[in-house]
């Protein structure tokens, strides 16, 4: 096996399972998946996430609903929105791209969602299921991490694993994911002592700061799993911009077992497992089996 963690191809395969599942669906039970994605606001990045979703969800024969919203959107307006959705029979999946204008309470737009139709697992009741392991749906980029571990490493009782990040989105629901596969879990953060002997003593490594190519090689125990969650874009120097990790790769890379590249890691399976939770979802609130 690789020592690079193939994130690309892994998320290729999802998507193909993901279809095959969505066309038993449509032919067992007459249903097709539906994904609504809301964007307020003119954010570039997020308008380039909401694009890949909707040309994604359609690839895999499900129906993509767009609502696109000016950044001046008000918080009841946005609420209308949100109730219409959870009403309507053809929307299985309700995601909201964050992060929304400082205007609106992006926990009460959450929390408006039906926790049946929540994809990102952000609603208050999916955390809740997820901290007692009862998985409701699990957010899409530590469900991603985790397949991919899961993938390279199979059973990982009694693993050290080391998560550096406290994020609602990342780190926390990842360190549970890890605990519920009987992992030692360690989550450390900005005010972590000692963080470079902590991060040594990983077996499984998740890198989510949001920090430029923080983590080096000497951060790394050899033979390690490193899952760099981080996208970052920097200066290239020539007037460029380069897309780099929370991992210094070069340097990992040497010592690592196994490691996931930036781009190509971690990245494409957040979209993957977004639409393998839209799946789940359609299925959940029909009340049938999700196809093998
Ligand atoms: N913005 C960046 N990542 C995410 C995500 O996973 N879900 C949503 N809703 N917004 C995001």
């Amino acid at each position: 096996m690789s020592k690079i963690i193939d994130g690309k191809s892994f998320a290729a395969s999802l998507r193909a399972e993901v279809a095959s599942k969505v066309a038993v669906l449509k032919e067992r039970d007459g249903i097709v998946p539906g994904l609504a994605v809301v964007l307020v606001g003119e954010d570039p990045a997020s308008q380039v996430y909401v694009r890949n979703k909707g040309k994604q969800t359609v690839e895999v024969g499900m129906q993509s609903f767009e609502h696109k919203l000016p950044d001046t959107t008000g918080q009841d307006e946005l609420m209308g929105l949100i109730d219409q959705l959870n009403s309507d029979d053809s929307v299985h999946g309700i995601l909201v791209q964050l992060p929304l204008p400082s205007q609106i309470d992006e926990k009460a737009v959450i929390n408006r969602i039906n926790p049946d139709k929540d994809v990102d697992g952000f609603h208050l009741t999916n955390v809740g299921r997820l901290s007692i392991g009862d998985n409701g749906i699990v957010p899409c980029t530590p469900l991603g991490c985790l397949m991919m571990i899961k993938d390279q490493l199979g059973d990982l009782s009694g693993k050290h694993a080391v998560v550096v990040g406290r994020s609602n989105i990342v780190g926390k629901p990842v360190a549970n994911l890890l605990l519920q596969e009987n992992c030692t879990v360690v989550i450390t953060h900005s005010r972590t002592k000692n963080l470079v002997e902590e991060c040594q003593r990983a077996d499984i490594l998740v890198a989510a700061v949001g920090r430029p190519e923080m983590i080096t090689g000497e951060w790394v125990k050899p033979g390690a799993t490193v899952i760099d969650v981080g996208i970052n874009r920097i200066d290239a120097g020539d007037g460029k911009t380069r897309l780099v990790g929370d991992v210094d790769y070069a340097s990992a890379e040497a010592v690592a077992g196994k490691i996931t590249p930036v781009p190509g890691g971690v990245g494409p399976m957040t979209i993957a497992c977004l639409l393998h939770n839209t799946l789940q979802q359609a299925c959940r609130i029909n009340n049938v089996e999700v196809p093998e």
